[in-house]
């Protein structure tokens, strides 16, 4: 017996059977106790972007842990923080900027969430309390991130303490995009000086079923934001390094941020590690050289670990490499192609694309569970969200790799 309690699973699920107890993965491949192989069709929770076992970061995850496995970050450093600060920072339109390490996702969008919070206190705006986000955003499963949106039947216990928020339509979801934008007005000009930052999960709100909108929807967004006076935390947990097509989603939009969060495929997916990257015009207040203290009182005791700084900076500097983004941009384009030719299905309402994003949406759940099945049989690991059946392969992922994959989907949508 198990004494597992696994994540998101249903114990109907458990007692179908025992999940698959994968022992070793390499490349786009898990394998697992039985001898089956899968292709990790959505990259281990879209974070595995280099596939698994990367030797680069194998490599420097062993190097690392020989030499220092753990030092706190409060009231000192150590080097592997040090870069990867430097280096995340480099990656950002607008460098000046500091770093505030976690481990996971959802503490770094906590620490933006304070931030933002604190530094309205600290500029004498307590007023700025509440935070607006997209609807059906998901920024993670704690308290304070599930109170920016995301509010499912499994979310419904928690209903009673969500505090307040204002959430934005997205296009073309909930309406036009010019509707959107003059509700998204509405909200900032009745709402705006009680907002402490608006929080975006840019072009596309992935748990929430690939839902992918216009570019123009988060330039509106932004400028709204701006002339608010309200802070923008953009949440690349999902969409950055690669995935989109662009290092962050938000390049697309040509907009620098407040704060942007990142986490999973920061290490390649190899190793927890989380961060919200702050414009050093917001750290700047979080001084007590003058009269008061501004500190920002928040730590986790993982922070900055030194073994997944390593990894992550060798995953960077694989995102940094033309061949990657040479396979990206490939992929990405096979990707569209082949996801577009689903449209016509029987059963699909739906298919969409963004850079290495593909999502078909079914007219039932029934069919997208059916269809995963068939691909399960045929060695792709899926889990389709509601309706919604998506790939978010590894950006590693080859040509013939790619199209056996979308072959497969037609496969099992056809035959669901
Ligand atoms: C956009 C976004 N933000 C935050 C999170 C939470 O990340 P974590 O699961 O690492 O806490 C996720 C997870 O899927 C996400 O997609």
């Amino acid at each position: 017996m198990s004494h597992i309690w696994h994540p998101y699973t249903t114990f109907s699920a458990i007692e179908k059977g025992l999940p698959p107890a994968i022992i070793r993965g390499a490349g786009c491949y898990l394998h697992d106790a039985d001898g089956n192989r899968y292709f990790d069709a959505i990259s281990s929770w879209w974070s595995a972007a280099l596939g698994h076992s990367h030797p680069l970061i194998v490599n420097a995850i062993a190097m690392q842990s020989d030499a220092l496995q753990h030092s706190i970050l409060g009231n000192m450093t150590h080097f592997p923080a040090e870069k990867l600060a430097q280096a995340l920072v480099e990656l950002m339109p607008d460098m000046s900027r500091h770093v505030h390490f976690a481990s996971d996702g959802a503490s770094s969008v906590e620490i933006a969430m304070k931030v933002a919070l604190q530094h309205a206190y600290l500029k004498g705006q307590p007023e700025r309390t509440r935070f607006a986000s997209l609807r059906q955003a998901y920024h993670g499963d704690t308290l304070g991130t599930l109170s920016l949106g995301f509010l499912d039947h499994f979310h419904e216990p928690f209903a009673p303490v969500r505090f307040p928020g204002s959430q934005l339509p997205v296009p073309p979801y909930d309406g036009s995009l010019e509707n959107c934008i003059d509700a998204a007005r509405k909200i900032f000009s009745e709402q705006g000086a009680s907002l402490a930052a608006i929080v975006v999960e840019p072009l596309c709100q992935c748990a929430a079923g690939m839902r992918m909108y216009d570019v123009a929807y988060l330039q509106a967004l932004y400028r709204m934001a701006r002339e608010a006076g309200v802070m923008v935390i953009v949440d690349e947990i999902a969409t950055g390094f690669l995935r989109t097509g662009t290092m962050f989603a938000f390049m697309q939009a040509d907009l620098d941020p407040d704060i942007v969060c990142v986490g999973k495929a920061v290490t390649g997916g190899a190793l927890p590690l989380s961060a919200a990257i702050v414009r050093d015009e917001i750290y700047n207040a979080f001084s007590d050289l003058g009269d008061s203290d501004g500190t920002f009182y928040h730590g986790h005791t993982h922070a900055g670990n030194p073994i997944a700084c390593a990894a992550a900076l060798a995953a960077l500097a694989e995102y940094d490499k033309a061949p990657l983004r040479d396979n990206v941009r490939t992929m990405s384009d096979l990707m569209q192609t082949g996801i577009e030719s689903l449209a016509d299905i029987p059963g699909v309402t739906d298919a969409r694309s963004l850079g290495l994003i593909g999502a078909v949406t079914c007219e039932t759940t029934a069919q997208a569970q059916a269809a995963q099945a068939i691909m399960r049989d045929r060695g792709y690991l899926l889990r389709p969200l509601g309706r919604v059946i998506y790939l978010m392969p590894p950006l590693v992922t080859a040509r013939t790799e790619l199209e056996a994959m979308l072959d497969a989907l037609r496969a099992g949508l056809s035959a669901a």
